[in-house]
């Protein structure tokens, strides 16, 4: 696999369409969470998972690792395993190895980074029965083309890890399960990792870490503007923020404008201006209740199989089995 060090021009294209599009947006200026995952931002989330603060991927592999097995026991023999983001294949390891104990199985992990691709593919490629193909695009396309050559009848299992949905508001959530749902058939599953509330001091920590490291990952958004799109954003004059907002049950990461600015970005045909305090919203975080999650499981069509809860890190991983 190679490892491209700069966009294809259609990649390149859609950056500074979204760029635009969110900047332009009264009165909160966004950007997509997904672009924070260039090669430095992908780097700096692992070394997120790592920090004392962030109990989060800790919590999600204790819980694959223990359970691995009972979630396999619960389907039939699994032939097709789909990764919905590759994630670094730490806890993927245990699923796969689990379901290559019954019958081979093949593994796509989809993901829109090439090197985040690269790395989950190289990482699980020793495992005896597991045929590991990798497929670099956004999830439902990548799903939707897995489903389209599926052959026999053994049941697939779609793992969405990692409370990647928490990066979904609410309505977006769960349209997204019922797509998932529509490309699956009975007997088919979806293990879905999400992050569960608690009190808010540790998720303000877990979002604003002594190190500065998620702080680095938020404003390397701008970094990545200015080298992609050619902009002169000063990283001095902007601050990172995380904020609870309890009305959506979610953290909201920032950027905020330290003074009053304007900032050119001439590949997207862009000047932006900034108030003193104003910021652009690049990520939301949803943390949910365990019931939350069977709720939605449930309207989206799904049966749930199974929920196990780490109450060390408050995190549910829920076996939904499309019905
Ligand atoms: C990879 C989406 C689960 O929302 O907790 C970590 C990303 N953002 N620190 C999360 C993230 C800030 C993370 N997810």
């Amino acid at each position: 696999m190679t490892h491209p060090t700069a966009p294809t021009p259609a990649q390149a294209d859609a950056f500074a369409t979204d760029v635009y599009g969110g900047l332009t947006q009264s009165p909160q200026k966004t950007l997509p969470s997904k672009y924070l995952y260039d090669a430095v931002g992908s780097a700096l989330f692992e070394v997120i998972t790592h920090l004392p603060e962030y109990g989060l991927t800790r919590a999600d592999e204790r819980l694959i690792k223990t359970h691995a097995q009972d979630v396999l026991m619960s389907l039939g023999p699994v032939g097709t395993v789909v990764e919905l983001g590759s994630g670094s294949g730490r806890k993927t390891r245990w699923i796969l190895e689990a379901c290559a104990r019954r019958q081979p199985c093949t593994y796509y992990p989809i993901e829109i980074s090439a090197t985040a691709l690269a790395h989950c593919s190289r990482e699980l490629s020793d495992i005896p029965g597991v045929k590991v193909l990798g497929i670099e695009r956004e999830y439902l396309p990548g799903l939707q083309q897995i489903t389209a050559m599926r052959q026999g009848e053994s049941p697939m299992l779609v793992l969405f890890l990692g409370s990647t949905i928490g990066n979904f508001a609410r309505p977006d959530a769960q349209r997204f399960l019922g797509e998932v749902r529509k490309m699956m058939r009975p007997g088919d599953a979806l293990l879905l990792g999400t992050d569960l509330v608690k009190p808010t001091p540790a998720l303000i920590n877990a979002y604003d870490d002594a190190l500065g490291i998620t702080a680095a990952f938020n404003l390397n958004l701008l970094v990545r503007i200015n080298r992609e799109l050619g902009a002169h954003f000063d990283l001095q004059q902007f601050q990172h923020e995380a904020r609870f907002n309890l009305e959506t049950s979610a953290i909201e990461m920032h950027i905020r404008s330290r003074i009053r600015q304007s900032v050119d970005i001439p590949g997207a045909g862009l000047r932006v201006e900034f108030e003193v305090g104003e910021t652009i919203w690049t990520e939301i975080s949803r943390k949910y209740l365990a019931a939350d999650v069977l709720a939605m499981g449930g309207q989206a069509g799904f049966t749930a199989a199974g929920q196990w809860i780490d109450q060390g890190w408050p995190f549910a991983e829920t076996l939904l089995v499309a019905a």
